[in-house]
């Protein structure tokens, strides 16, 4: 008979719960699931109603009693934020056990800590479901990729957000009241700035950087802007000229005569970044709705590959989070856990990565004006563009009244140094009010 695994949960809360679900119906899922057993599992608040019955006694307030517990052998970390998460994560390899996390905060800032840990231990760190929820994503990109030289990543890796701006821009939706449904759904972080502000993106792309480069970045580096600033009327405007507004993480490969792509030992320069951006009605990512997420990688020889799937939420990470759990379980029941680590499911990183100077980064942009509606505005703010090698795509005035006149502008690709040096240049002309909002267009 197999031997039964013990699992300790730190949470119990919207993934927490999910994944006891899981663990408690083994029915019709994968047989291993029937040998794994909740041992022990951490919760703030002891009467909290919970959607899922477990004997009381598995519960605690002591987290670390968890990591302790002699009959838990793989620590899932579903608590959430950096503190006392990364310390549980670490008390647990350094007591021998694998850990499953779905924290992103903590992987991308002590990842390469926690990395280095766990290969100095012998066990595992795996972390399926710490970016694009239920969508299978790190170990593809650790193992079945593994064959590509990978030129960029580009996701949509927040469900709240892209579920906001998917009801803004299907029903008009007030943005409070959404947010305020995305967090009843279980979507939104505890601090729901982190989504909204582009932090919870900037830490997943930091990880799918990582794995996708070889190298850990420095997250705190990654110029990043969420939704929370982002007006109605510039989805309008999107609409209008045929794109889609997505809040898109990118990281992208960028070839400089200094890098071989064929030496591992020179520092790869990533453009890498977060923000709101304009997507064509007919891209890949412009069909993503919801609280679905996408990731789109791109590498020699594939081509292009999309991963597209619910992005947040207990059932679909709680699927992520127990896929781990089920690969530990399976070496550990081959009894393979002895030190040598299986090297596409271990993390492991090849190369040092830097990021770019946020100057150098490369894109096409859409910017709206407030302006004098004066003859001549639009020539002379296309001369100031011109002034700075920025190339036009289009140039439409939208609104025209007493008030005033709205001036929407998308470019070609052009360095975002060139761009705010043509942006200081317009906005010192008199007709000009200001820069009344700057997104990406892909
Ligand atoms: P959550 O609903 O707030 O659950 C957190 C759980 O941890 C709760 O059960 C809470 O106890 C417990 N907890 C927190 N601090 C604790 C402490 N110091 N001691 C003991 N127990 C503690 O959060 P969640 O949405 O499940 O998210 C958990 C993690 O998964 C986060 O890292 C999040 O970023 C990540 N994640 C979430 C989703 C999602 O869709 N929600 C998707 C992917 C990844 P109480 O219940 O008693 O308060
Ligand atoms: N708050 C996150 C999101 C949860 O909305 O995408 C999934 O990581």
């Amino acid at each position: 008979m197999a031997t039964r695994i013990g699992i300790g949960l730190l949470g119990l809360g919207t993934v927490g719960a999910g994944v006891a679900s899981i663990l408690s119906s083994p029915e019709g899922r994968h047989p291993l699931i029937a040998d794994l057993q909740i041992a022990k599992v951490a919760v703030r608040d002891l009467n909290r109603p919970r959607p899922i019955e477990l004997d009381p006694s598995l519960l605690t307030t002591d987290p670390q009693a968890v990591v302790d517990d002699p009959n838990v052998q793989v620590v899932v970390e579903v608590m959430g934020g950096i503190e006392p998460a990364r310390t549980l994560i670490m008390r647990a390899i350094g007591a021998g056990k694998s850990v499953v996390t779905a924290n992103k905060a903590v992987i991308a800032r002590h990842g390469e800590e926690i990395a280095a840990a766990a290969a100095a231990a012998g066990v595992y760190v795996l972390i399926e479901a710490a970016v694009g929820g239920g969508i299978p994503i790190i170990e593809p990109l650790k193992q079945s990729l593994g064959g590509n030289r990978i030129q960029r990543v580009t996701g949509i890796i927040n469900g709240t957000t892209n579920y906001i701006l998917t009801r803004m821009a299907q029903e008009g939706a007030n943005y409070n009241a959404v947010l305020k449904d995305a967090q009843d759904l279980g979507y939104a972080e505890a601090d729901p700035a982190a989504d909204v502000d582009g932090l919870d993106a900037a830490d997943k792309i930091a990880i799918l950087s990582g794995l996708a480069f070889g190298g850990p970045i420095d997250r705190s580096a990654i110029p990043t802007a969420g939704i929370s600033a982002l007006q109605s009327r510039d989805v309008d405007y999107a609409t209008q000229l045929d794109y889609g507004v997505k809040l898109l993480a990118t990281a992208e490969r960028v070839d400089s005569p200094n890098t071989s792509t064929a030496d591992s030992s020179t520092s790869q320069p990533l453009a890498v970044s977060v923000q709101p951006t304009l997507v064509p009605t007919d891209h890949p990512l412009a069909g993503v709705n919801g609280v679905n997420n996408a990731i789109l990688v791109e590498g020699d020889p594939i081509g292009r590959v999309m991963f597209y799937g619910p992005g947040a939420g207990a059932g679909p990470t709680a699927s992520a989070v127990v896929a781990d759990i089920l690969n530990i379980a399976g070496i550990r029941q081959l009894n393979d856990n002895d030190g040598n680590l299986d090297p596409l499911l271990a993390a492991s990183s090849w190369r040092a990565c830097h990021l770019v100077e946020s100057n150098a980064i490369r894109q096409r942009n859409y910017v709206r004006f407030n302006t004098d509606d004066a003859p001549g505005v639009i020539g002379r703010i296309g001369s100031c563009f011109g002034d700075q090698g920025v190339s036009i795509q289009s140039i439409v005035q939208f609104d025209a009244s007493d008030a005033g006149a709205e001036i929407v502008v998308i470019t070609h690709e052009v360095s975002n140094g060139a761009m705010q040096a043509a942006l200081s240049a317009i906005t010192a002309l008199p007709e000009v009010r200001g820069v009344a909002a700057h997104l990406g267009c892909l």
